[in-house]
């Protein structure tokens, strides 16, 4: 399907227009269009084939409405039987519309054996000053483009995307990128003493890896980005297993680490003057006679001691060494982590909102802004002395979950507290995006499977830093 900008509306076979309540009052088909039942609620159709005419209703003339508008209008023309389809916009709804239709009409078709015809080949976005928009018309593209990028990645089985292949994907997109990257083997993450993250993925016939993605502008940068990738590429929840209903989806553990994948490649693109770093760890928590236990105490990079109380708490482990060498690596102005990190994060803000950690309230409200103009929802989750408590150990310096199950978005957050560095307290914040990161049923522009969450997101804060 092709997205195209322009100012002639009488090339597309049929026109898809957005009509909320009032508007339908003065719609020239509004007699046929209430005779056929439409009272423009949001997120309804109603297809006049014989004017060639599509009504979408809409509560209000705003992103969030018309986002999810565009979504459902973008199925139903896809199962239609027309080649192209225009859709009238102007500077304050472009983005929407555009995550709409590229979004809400994505399907992901890898293991399908067989593949539907879609008539649909050409949208055409009708504006009547094109140069206004273009800009924006293009950004949206490639934000969207990344978003479907990192939903791609996410949706990938566990036997086709493991740690090797999950480095084997970054280098490409290097290579497609011109980004810089280098990858860390088991070897070197010896080397480097990160036996917290090589013990995670001991039991899997898959080599961890850590894979790290630069991009430089060709102007001096504004600002330099250490961004942080969960990339468990499953999570079987090790020895402490998880049941099998909480096991199946676990594919998607790797969100964070194909979400900073995502939104390297929307940076670079944009071509921001911002140098960004993007690291993933990559890994697969499984279970085995080698398996990392319950009771083991581990030294992590930092030298700090873990115990392990329980296999499943992972991401953590893995994230401490990561970041750890990350900040020793890269002299960043801010540090973002992006994790599947806690099933406690659903229970506090529900499946679509990405939870957001850390100390400074300054780099808070900038997603919170960034939140307003992407779409992507957020809520501070905070940060208290009592929680910090809960991780006492008895044997080692910290335990790798709380001593009581509540707040546990937050102490998981507080355990990766402990291994950010005094100096860059204030310049870090941690997303846990393990309800909004995957979905088994369809909201707003998202369908079933990854969400790509983040990548709009970042995407939006950068722009707002450059
Ligand atoms: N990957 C999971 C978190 C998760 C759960 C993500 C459900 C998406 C959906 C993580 O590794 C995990 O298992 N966390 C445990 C932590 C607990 C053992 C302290 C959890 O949330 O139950
Ligand atoms: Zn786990
Ligand atoms: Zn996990």
């Amino acid at each position: 399907m092709n997205i195209k900008l322009t100012e002639n509306k009488n090339i597309a076979d049929v026109c898809v227009e957005f009509i909320t309540k009032d508007t339908l009052k003065s719609q020239k088909h509004k007699t046929t269009l209430s005779k056929a039942g439409f009272g423009a609620e949001q997120d309804t159709l109603c297809f006049l084939h014989e004017k060639k005419f599509l009504a979408c209703g809409i509560e209000k003339q705003n992103s969030d409405d018309l986002r999810s508008a565009s979504s459902v209008a973008i199925k139903t023309l896809k199962s239609a039987k027309y080649k192209s389809a225009f859709f009238n916009v102007n500077e304050n709804n472009i983005q929407a519309v555009i995550e709409g239709i590229v979004l809400g009409g994505y399907e992901y078709t890898k293991y399908k054996s067989t593949s539907k015809t879609i008539d649909l080949k050409e949208i055409y976005l009708v504006c009547k000053d094109i140069k206004k928009i273009q800009k924006q018309f293009e950004e949206a593209i490639i934000i969207a483009d990344a978003t479907c990028f990192t939903r791609d990645i996410v949706n990938t089985t566990p036997e086709d995307l493991n740690p090797p292949s999950f480095a084997k994907l970054a280098k490409k997109l290097a290579k497609e990128n011109k980004l810089e990257c280098t990858v860390l083997n088991e070897s070197k993450l010896a080397q480097e003493k990160m036996d917290a993250m090589l013990a995670v993925g001991r039991a899997s016939r898959h080599e961890s890896q850590l894979i790290h993605l630069t991009y430089k502008p060709k102007k001096k940068a504004k600002k330099v980005i250490s961004l942080v990738g969960k990339g468990l590429t499953y999570d079987s929840g090790g020895l402490s297993l998880k049941p099998s209903a909480s096991m199946v989806t676990m594919k998607m553990d790797k969100a964070g680490g194909c979400a900073v994948l995502g939104m390297i490649k929307a940076i670079s693109e944009l071509k921001l003057d911002i140098e960004v770093h993007a690291f993933v760890g990559a890994v697969e928590n499984m279970i085995g006679g080698d398996a990392y236990k319950p009771d083991d105490v581990l030294v992590t990079r930092s030298g700090k001691t873990v115990e392990v109380r329980n296999t499943d708490a992972e991401g953590r482990l893995v994230l401490c060494d990561v970041l750890d060498y990350v900040q020793e690596k890269v002299d960043a102005d801010y540090i973002f982590d992006f994790a599947t990190l806690t099933g406690a994060c659903m229970v506090a803000l529900g499946q679509y909102t990405t939870g957001v950690m850390g100390h400074s309230n300054k780099l808070k409200h900038g997603f919170y802004e960034a939140s307003n103009n992407s779409g992507e929802l957020v809520g501070s989750l905070p940060f208290n002395r009592h929680l910090k408590k809960l991780l006492k150990s008895d044997i080692a310096d910290i335990s790798n979950v709380a001593a009581k199950p509540y707040g546990g978005a937050i102490t998981a957050g507080l355990f990766l507290d402990n291994f950010i560095k005094d100096e860059n307290k204030d310049k870090w914040l941690h997303f846990d995006i393990a309800g909004s990161a995957y979905t088994e049923s369809p909201w707003d522009c998202n369908v079933y499977g990854g969400t790509g969450a983040g990548v709009r997101l970042m995407s939006s804060f950068l722009k707002s830093l450059a």
